[in-house]
């Protein structure tokens, strides 16, 4: 019965939606049918309270959205390539938005040192990023402070991630317009920081990843 209820708010939400999109005369129904032209694709965390659009100012059609757990771009993740393939091979995206936040219980989770079932293999790969960077993290005493700088270094290491793919590293080889940045959400505040971590050509990734 209660489920009932709380689907009911939702299909009541989704009536008060669809008016305001409907009074909207630059986003309506008729041309959203017709297809999406994003020009941004954003990565972001799972989290309730970073929700791409809003944060972005973006109407519907606007902004292709990717999100997973503390928003990471793991080399062989097949979902986020298949975002990330048709959001820069089909759609040609100019601008992929990697969108970390402060607070994430994703990246305190991955400091804690305790279990928490499955998710724990999920959170290895903010656990590669701290130890990568253990000097730094270590040397910060506040424990709310580490997670928020290994937040903004996680951010720095998923764009680097996304850099090394092929589907990135081929479409900057074919001259498009293509730039990936790493910024960092305050939930506080709602503002969206630039971390001034943007890649627009393979050029810094090095004799390891770089594809020749
Ligand atoms: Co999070």
């Amino acid at each position: 019965m209660e489920n009932k209820e709380g689907l009911q708010k939702i299909l009541e939400g989704n009536k008060d939606w669809m008016n305001f999109v409907r009074n909207d005369k630059t986003s309506r129904f008729e041309q959203l049918a017709k297809g999406q032209n994003p020009e941004i694709l954003w990565i972001g965390c799972a989290d309730s309270r970073v929700p791409a659009n809003e944060i972005t100012g973006k109407k519907p059609g606007e902004v292709f959205v990717h999100r997973n757990i503390a928003n990471m771009c793991i080399h062989s993740d097949m979902s986020m390539l298949s975002v990330l393939d048709y959001a820069v091979n089909i759609l040609k995206v100019k601008h992929i938005i990697v969108a970390g936040h402060y607070g994430c219980g994703g990246v305190a989770a991955s400091l804690s040192g305790k279990q928490f079932g499955i998710i724990d293999n999920w959170l290895s790969h903010i656990k590669d990023v701290y130890r990568l960077y253990a000097k730094e993290i270590d040397a910060i005493d506040d424990i709310e402070k580490k997670a928020d700088r290994l937040v903004e270094l996680n951010v720095k290491e998923q764009v680097f991630n996304l850099c090394t793919t092929s589907i990135v590293q081929n479409a900057w080889k074919n001259n498009q317009d293509l730039a990936i940045h790493g910024t960092v959400i305050h939930i506080g505040t709602g503002e969206l920081v630039d971390l001034n971590n943007t890649f627009t050509s393979n050029e810094a990734l090095g004799k390891v990843f770089a594809f020749k």
